[in-house]
């Protein structure tokens, strides 16, 4: 069963982590198993529903499809759905814990590993920021109604200019220039501490964080649809044209907009891959897990598509390029409705703060992790005394968080954000192919359908994505990952536990076969077939 590892650089970048060594680590901490197919999409959507539909498809209509922004969330949604398949046979495949890094780790091997690493660090962190000035868009304009008004040079993207219907707002003829987002980066430091004390998300409370979300969203669309259905005639004008004439720019309009609007939305999908994390606590992951996977991405795009249809139909779309775009339209509902339009201001500031948490949470396991497998110094994988928390990694976590939050502009941090997760996308697509190649025998709980079609499908329109995006993203892109890929030969490769023989001695045997699994305490096999 087990296969030596190649010799050389080449064997040492492909070497993988057997899956009874994964199996190993978390044996100590074994889940129950208590989730169900609900469970899990309620899991999903916790972790979906965030800045993208509350504020990116602002932009993405704005600037780019108009309208047609709803046939965006459709092509993201089967981008994402291909991807969501292939998710779906690792998690039930691999009964490990744990995110794509353990999948590459212990498919492609440990140079993927790393890759993935870094990608999820644009994934989680970075998306992280994304959502945070998301937050302080609808908190600054929720204090305002208020009557707290923030100093307005302290709630955007440092050196960027106040814009207001496309134009620079002036005072005294001079532009007013951002210095810093300081409530996106507030949030982002008490949101570290707290996960340093060790709060985090359980079962109950993300349902009803789930629950704040949908209501709000679905309101809107039943308000906002009732609404417009009484004067259907004077709001399709809205839609007139529903695809705007390209400008003659790229991205701006026309077929070309609504793929580039697709690069941008697809962020709105992010997070859906959180619920493969939970196989081992799902009750039959066989089944469960693509149901939950599926079934999350399904109800999204379908809340996303309506959300759409009102924004865009109850205002002109080009009204939408704002820091809260879902008030913005209920404002359009009529000042009858303006008390709805602060609920969903704190609708969205809670959905917004959850995801945040979730985020960083997710970040600081994937150091962790990579910490005790020797790949980030040890430093990330030490647990403070009394919160039980890897806390230094935390606090380490919620610094980049902060200070990307309040130096950058969402759309920049949105864009790395969807070109490491489409990129990281494509790898656990290439995974599953590689996994069915290397080990076609191994169970699976479940198959993807029509392989090899899906994950190729998936593979190839994630790099189709990724070309839409501005290409100074790109180069970016490109430059970061370079570096990391230097640094996995300057550090990783040296320090990595799995190099120097530990963690199932660098042999990539799979032992899901009961016979070939070590045995527990009780005799019993350790790895479930
Ligand atoms: N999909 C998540 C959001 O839209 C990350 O905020």
């Amino acid at each position: 069963m087990a296969t030596a590892a190649p010799k050389g650089v080449l064997g040492r970048m492909m070497m993988r982590k057997s899956v009874a060594q994964v199996q190993e680590e978390t044996r100590t901490s074994e889940l129950k198993r208590t989730l169900g197919p609900w469970n899990l999409v309620f899991l999903g959507i916790g972790c979906i529903i965030g800045a993208g539909i509350f504020v990116r498809t602002g932009n993405a209509a704005a600037l780019h499809a108009g309208p047609a922004v709803l046939i965006s969330y459709a092509i993201a949604g089967i981008v994402c759905a291909f991807a969501g398949l292939c998710y779906a046979e690792l998690a039930s495949t691999l009964p490990v814990s744990g995110s794509a890094y353990t999948y590459s780790y212990t498919t492609i091997g440990e140079f993927a590993a790393w890759v993935m690493g870094a990608l999820l660090l644009l994934e989680y962190g970075l998306a992280a920021s994304v959502v945070a000035v998301g937050w302080s868009g609808y908190m600054v304009s929720l204090l305002g109604d208020i009557g707290i008004n923030i100093p307005v040079e302290l709630t955007g993207p440092t050196g960027h200019h106040l814009m207001k219907d496309g134009a620079e707002v002036l005072v005294n003829g001079a532009p007013v220039v951002f210095t810093f987002n300081l409530p996106a980066f507030l949030v982002c430091a008490a949101l570290a501490l707290l996960l340093c004390i060790g709060v985090s998300e359980s079962a109950k409370f993300n349902n009803a964080i789930v629950a704040i979300k949908v209501t709000v969203l679905v309101a809107f669309i039943l308000v906002g649809g009732f609404i417009i259905l009484k004067d259907l005639g004077s709001y399709t004008q809205n839609w007139d044209p529903f695809i705007p004439a390209p400008t003659g720019k790229d991205g701006e309009f026309g077929w070309s907009g609504i793929l580039r609007a697709a690069s941008i939305v697809f962020f709105a999908y992010i997070g859906f891959e959180a619920v493969s994390t939970a196989g081992q606590e799902a009750k039959n992951p066989g089944k469960d897990m693509p149901f939950g996977i599926i079934g999350s991405l399904l109800a999204c795009t379908v809340i996303y598509i309506l959300v759409s249809i009102v924004m865009t139909l109850i205002v002109p779309y080009t009204s939408l390029n704002v820091p809260d775009p879902v008030a913005v339209a209920v404002d359009a509902f009529g000042p009858e409705w303006a008390w709805f339009a602060k609920t969903i201001k704190i609708g969205a500031i809670i959905g917004l703060t959850s995801v945040i948490l979730v985020l960083m949470y997710g970040q600081t396991r994937i150091f962790y992790t990579m910490a005790r497998d020797g790949l980030l110094p040890r430093v990330f994988a030490t647990v403070h005394q009394k919160f039980r928390t890897p806390w230094i990694n935390t606090l380490l976590v919620g610094v980049i968080v902060a200070f990307a939050a309040g130096f950058f502009d969402i759309n920049s941090l949105g864009d790395m954000t969807s070109v490491g997760t489409l990129a990281a996308f494509a790898v656990v697509c290439l995974s599953v192919i590689w996994l069915r190649r290397t080990h076609p025998d191994i169970p699976r709980g479940y198959r993807v359908p029509l392989y090899p079609i899906v994950p190729a499908a998936g593979i190839l329109s994630c790099l189709w994505l990724i070309t839409t995006v501005p290409w100074y993203v790109l180069v970016i892109f490109f430059w970061y990952t370079l570096a990391m890929v230097v640094l996995y030969f300057l550090y990783g490769m040296r320090n990595s536990e799995l190099g120097k023989g530990g963690y199932g001695k660098g042999e990539g045997d799979f032992p899901l076969f009961p016979e070939d699994a070590p045995l527990d305490e009780s005799g019993e096999p350790t790895v479930r077939p």
